[in-house]
């Protein structure tokens, strides 16, 4: 069973699974026609041939469920039905928003993962898979995050992470006292250099650029003071590579009733914050000058900036690296060729998007 088949993360996931199991329900908002119409699709565009997408046909059952309601909105004997017999629950649905609505966030990230939680009660040999977030780290801006670190109890960069810290309490606690088996997997921001169809899921950076889109109509380039370090650095995970290494974690990892362990899913090199700022540039009548504190006095245009960057701008801060110990132990240390830059997220974009400032 899998939450979120619909999702970024979730599209790339699905061919793997798929390779591990008969069947896989797959939980969702849309009617159950309209989710595996959107599934189909959206694996056309990800560039899975043929035969997975026949695959998906047959194997995926759809079901109308939503995380946001007690029982997952599902009618006790569905749940009971859907619960006989599963081998895995992968739970990676989210409301990703990082400054979202608070009611939102709990409800989706918090409260939906409880109900997650509460269908795998009833399905005793499920093993539960859950998709948290390397920032659940939270404020700590440097140093060394640790995969077994205790997580932070307050300070986050904003309500998202709050959300998903709370959430990986939920899956500990759970597992902690049914005795059950659990994974958290604790991916860095997701990207691609596959410009994806408009209606395909795609990664938090087009929706930035998307939202940067009211600078548009500016005629004259305007300069925006952005406070951040000079040195601040993300890291960033080609989505095909993350939904690798997940996926191959689950199946080789040794993992103990009660017992939960978190593994980051993190490319090796991070991203200069400065090349997030250029692709802004590139793609807007803007330019960035980096400076130590947010101005008191924003121009119109920053603080329409800062409005549209509020959830992002807090990582022009970080300079913090994650500790690999899964990937590593599992061996599954990729050749990490890829080099994600401003021209790998450019061509992520669509050619609209792609439209060069003046
Ligand atoms: N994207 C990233 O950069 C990133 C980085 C680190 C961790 N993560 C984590 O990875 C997971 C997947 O993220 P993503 O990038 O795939 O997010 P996404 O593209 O925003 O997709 C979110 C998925 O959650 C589903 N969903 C949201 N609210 C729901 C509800 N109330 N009931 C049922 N389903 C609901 C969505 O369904 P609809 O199609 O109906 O909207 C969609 O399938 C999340 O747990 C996220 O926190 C993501």
């Amino acid at each position: 069973m899998m939450t979120g088949a619909t999702g970024f993360l979730g599209i790339h996931l699905l061919p793997h699974l798929l390779t591990r199991h008969d069947r896989i329900i797959a939980l969702g908002r849309a009617s159950p026609r309209s989710a595996k119409d959107r599934i189909l699709s959206a694996l056309e565009d990800i560039g899975q041939p043929l035969s997975v997408r026949t695959r998906a046909d047959s194997a995926l059952i759809t079901v109308e469920a939503d995380l946001t309601l007690p029982g997952l909105g599902l009618t006790s004997s569905t749940a009971q039905h859907l619960s006989q017999g599963l081998e895995a629950i992968w739970h990676s649905a989210a409301s990703t928003a990082l400054n979202g609505r608070p009611a939102t966030l709990t409800a989706t990230n918090v409260e939906g993962t409880r109900h997650v939680l509460e269908l795998a009660s009833a399905a005793p040999s499920a093993v539960v898979h859950h998709i948290s977030t390397a920032f659940v780290a939270g404020r700590r801006r440097s140093g060394l995050m640790r995969e077994d670190d205790p997580l932070p109890a307050a300070g986050f960069e904003n309500l998202y992470e709050h959300s998903k810290s709370q959430a990986e309490h939920l899956v500990r606690d759970w597992a902690q006292r049914h005795h059950r088996i659990a994974a958290i997997y604790r991916p860095s921001v997701l990207v691609t250099d596959r410009s994806l169809a408009p209606s395909t899921p795609a990664d938090p950076v087009r929706g930035m650029v998307t939202a940067f889109r009211l600078h548009r109509n500016q005629d004259d380039r305007v300069v925006i003071r952005a406070a951040g370090a000079p040195d601040g650095r993300i890291n960033m995970i080609p989505v095909e590579q993350a939904a690798r290494l997940i996926t191959s974690l689950a199946s080789r990892q040794p993992i103990e009733p009660g017992r939960v362990r978190a593994s980051h899913i993190t490319h090796t090199t991070d991203v200069p914050f400065q090349d997030v700022l250029r692709l802004l540039e590139v793609t807007h009548p803007v330019t960035f000058t980096l400076v130590p504190q947010k101005p008191s006095d924003p121009t119109p245009a920053e603080y329409l900036s800062y409005q549209i960057m509020r959830g992002y701008l807090p990582y022009a801060f970080h300079r913090r690296s994650y500790e690999r110990a899964s990937i590593q132990t599992a061996a599954l240390d990729e050749d990490d060729a890829t080099v994600i830059d401003t021209d790998y997220l450019l061509r992520g974009l669509t050619p609209a998007h792609r439209q060069i400032s003046r």
